[in-house]
């Protein structure tokens, strides 16, 4: 009933999103991957009921290897600054390497495939690992200035250096900041000032879609960035793709740069005694949405975060000693640092890097890479998936790899997506989990335990073990399962995995994420302290959530407040669309109104046709108050270097407004072409802009959180 009355506009109040979407049917797990499952007991739900809680996630802490054992689970005195395993002490470089010398020595921790098909693919046994690691700790500490508790930022692609790099500073105890290695030049060197990091870790190069990419100039860049911001980088240490042979045309600074190979001659086989970390001291920073305001370099700990992704990645990964394990992710975002790097490493895992293009130099590669390693968990976001089932909708079929478990995380997964990863890509022999969580969250929030609850898809599922999450409205009623009102989406406890602070900004830290639901500010109970994700969600009666995209990113037409996904999902079902972004216009009528952005899959031409269809699905699916005032079919949408759609961009265009910096875009050329077709169409359609308020343009500059 509620959601009949929403879908004709009616009584819905200015903060409900609607909600539109059908009920999925359930896919249930193959018995064979029940007969083999990590978690199999229906009794592990007991274990981490709230019940339980905080002492259920001992049973995680337990796979680490601690130098002292803690003597306080939680420490919940001073909200929100949650401490857990107070007194324990660890080192994360020893549990992700040298403990698993005794047992797995000659195992490959990484198997690196380099994009060139004719380069050979490296597979770094546990041994090896251990002895990059210690080399290159060894040099660090050897430039005499860096010291625990320091922050080292790096610049680095996808190689094997970059896990060798993290795992060297967490030896030594100093805090690492990776930057996706697609960012600027600029964005680096505001992180490096933000982070006050004296050295950068970078490369000469990397391989990309056939190019040898020039990088170490970006590292000039970023020096003088940092350097604008008072910040003063000490060394530039240069790995180099090709050992011996320099790829870039930037020249090195006498004195300021180095290159790593030639240094490292002077450590051979030297070692580093891991120092003994206190569970709370920061592992490392990882900065998320950078370009409106000042990036918030997220502040993860060493003893609660190893804990959550081990525990995480055991259970939810379902990662067996034998597994080869796939997460085709960048480790440049926190994804790759959880689960490419510390979750399956502290696990004694193979884990599988791949450096490149996920369609270089066909749509076949990853497939390719699938059957020759005998990948069987395979872990990526949606939008690979749309991108790879764009352009090779056949390609998996022809390959002969097998799939037990495949993940899917970063953004709502449309439902038609999630079946042809499931039936084409998964073979129907795997199970899926839809993993829903943040750059702040170091972990899983919502997803299903593989083998002991079905998939439905485009929902994560429920909250998952030792995770209690709760819809609250605008007025901070619980907003039930079952209801079919959507709210804003809370997490009512503390768990190991959540960020410490915003590195620097404590005060920035509480605002975001705590001030909306805390109930008292003086309370020391963490009760009263519900963290607020900022992601729309609703609930269903089975307790699945359904993540309907970032709070800001909803578009008010005429008081309804429509998530972005719905309407994108509605457009994904018409036969002829690969890929769609809803974005609003300023309409003087409605306040917002819709507008569809629309590629289509290969070899099809546009049409006014599909257009109306496009138009007509959303239509039916949602309702006429969601029509797109236009339906635009465009080659290709701006995206970031991590494939998300960059809507604010795109929003620039629709409203004749500044579409912001581009820099970060993998893809800026588009952009041009894109307003170019836009706007003039708009223009002979009559729709002539009116100037907007500076608040507007506020509004559209901050629309979609990618960078
Ligand atoms: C935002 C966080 C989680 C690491 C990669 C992204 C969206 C993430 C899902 C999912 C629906 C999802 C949310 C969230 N999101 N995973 N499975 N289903 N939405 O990390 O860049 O910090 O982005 O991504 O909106 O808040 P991030």
């Amino acid at each position: 009933m509620a959601r009949e009355q929403e879908a004709q506009g009616a009584q819905v109040s200015e903060a409900q999103i609607a909600v539109h979407w059908r009920e999925e049917e359930y896919y249930h797990p193959p018995a064979r991957f029940i007969g083999q499952a990590n978690a199999a007991d229906p009794a592990i739900f007991e274990r981490f009921s709230e019940e339980h809680f905080p002492e259920c996630f001992k049973e995680y802490a337990d796979l680490l290897t601690w130098d002292a054992y803690w003597h306080t689970t939680l420490d919940a005195s001073k909200p929100p600054f949650w401490k857990w395993f107070v007194g324990g002490r660890l080192n994360a470089s020893y549990n992700c390497v040298d403990r698993h010398l005794a047992t797995s020595r000659n195992k490959a921790a990484l198997i690196w495939v380099p994009e060139p098909e004719t380069e050979d693919t490296q597979a770094i046994t546990y041994q090896e690992l251990y002895k990059r690691v210690n080399e290159f700790a060894a040099l660090l500490r050897g430039l005499g200035r860096v010291k625990v508790g320091d922050r080292m930022t790096f610049h680095l692609p996808m190689v094997p250096e970059l896990p060798v790099s993290m795992l060297a500073c967490a030896r030594l105890g100093v805090i690492h900041s990776e930057v996706f290695g697609g960012f600027s030049g600029a964005a680096c060197g505001d992180r490096i000032a933000d982070s006050g990091s004296r050295i950068l870790v970078t490369m000469d190069g990397y391989c990309r879609n056939g190019e040898l990419i020039d990088h170490k100039a970006k590292a000039d860049q970023a020096v003088a960035a940092a350097r604008e911001r008072g910040v003063e980088v000490e060394k530039v240490l240069v790995w180099r793709r090709h050992p011996g042979r320099y790829a870039s045309k930037s020249p090195m600074v006498a004195g300021r740069d180095f290159f790593v190979d030639e240094l490292l001659k002077d450590y051979r086989g030297q070692e580093v005694k891991p120092v003994s970390m206190p569970a709370e001291a920061p592992l490392f920073l990882m900065y998320t949405s950078g370009t409106t305001a000042r990036p918030k370099g997220c502040q993860h700990s060493t003893g609660g975060y190893l804990a959550y992704v081990a525990g995480t990645s055991k259970y939810y990964q379902d990662i067996h000693p034998e597994d080869t394990y796939w997460c085709f992710a960048d480790i440049g975002w926190i994804t790759g640092h959880s689960y490419i790097v510390y979750g399956p490493l502290a696990l004694g895992t193979t884990s599988v890097m791949y450096e490149g293009a996920p369609t270089y130099p066909d749509p076949g590669r990853p497939w390719r890479i699938a059957e020759r390693l005998g990948v069987n968990i395979f872990h990526t976001a949606p939008t690979t998936i749309r991108m790879l089932r764009k352009l090779g909708p056949d390609e998996p079929k022809k390959y002969d790899y097998h799939f037990k478990h495949m993940t899917t995380v970063g953004e709502p997964i449309e439902p038609d997506v999630w079946r042809w990863y499931h039936s084409v890509v998964g073979k129907g022999e795997a199970v899926i989990v839809d993993t829903w969580w943040q750059t702040e969250n170091g972990g899983f929030l919502g997803s299903t335990l593989p083998a002991l609850k079905p998939m439905k898809p485009g929902s994560c599922g429920p909250g998952v073990l030792g995770i209690y999450p709760v819809i609250y409205d605008e007025n901070r009623n619980v907003v039930e399962a079952g209801s079919g009102r959507a709210g804003n989406i809370c997490i009512r406890n503390p768990w190991p995995g959540i960020f410490q602070t915003i590195w620097g900004q404590p005060e920035r830290f509480v605002q975001i994420y705590y001030e909306k639901y805390c109930r008292d500010k003086d309370s020391k109970d963490w009760r009263d302290w519900p963290y607020l994700a900022g992601d729309g969600a609703v609930q269903a009666a089975d307790g699945y959530f359904r993540i309907l995209g970032r709070i800001d990113d909803v578009i008010n037409v005429a008081g309804h407040r429509l998530g972005t996904k719905e309407l994108e999902s509605a457009s994904i079902t018409v036969e002829e669309i690969a890929e769609a972004a809803a974005v609003p216009v300023m309409d003087e009528l409605r306040g917002r109104a819709v507008e569809m952005y629309v590629s289509l899959k290969p070899g099809l031409a546009p049409s006014k046709d599909i257009e109306d269809k496009v138009a007509k699905a959303i239509e039916a699916q949602i309702g006429k108050i969601a029509r797109p005032k236009n339906v635009w079919i465009v080659p290709d949408m701006p995206k970031t270097r991590s494939g998300k759609i960059m809507r604010r961009v795109i929003a620039g265009i629709s409203n004749f407004a500044d579409v912001g910096d581009t820099t970060t875009l993998s893809n800026p050329e588009v952009v041009e072409g894109i307003r170019h077709h836009v706007q003039g169409e708009k223009l002979s359609r009559g729709q002539v802009p009116r100037e907007l308020s500076p608040q507007e343009m506020e509004e559209i500059k901050a629309f979609g959180r990618a960078e």
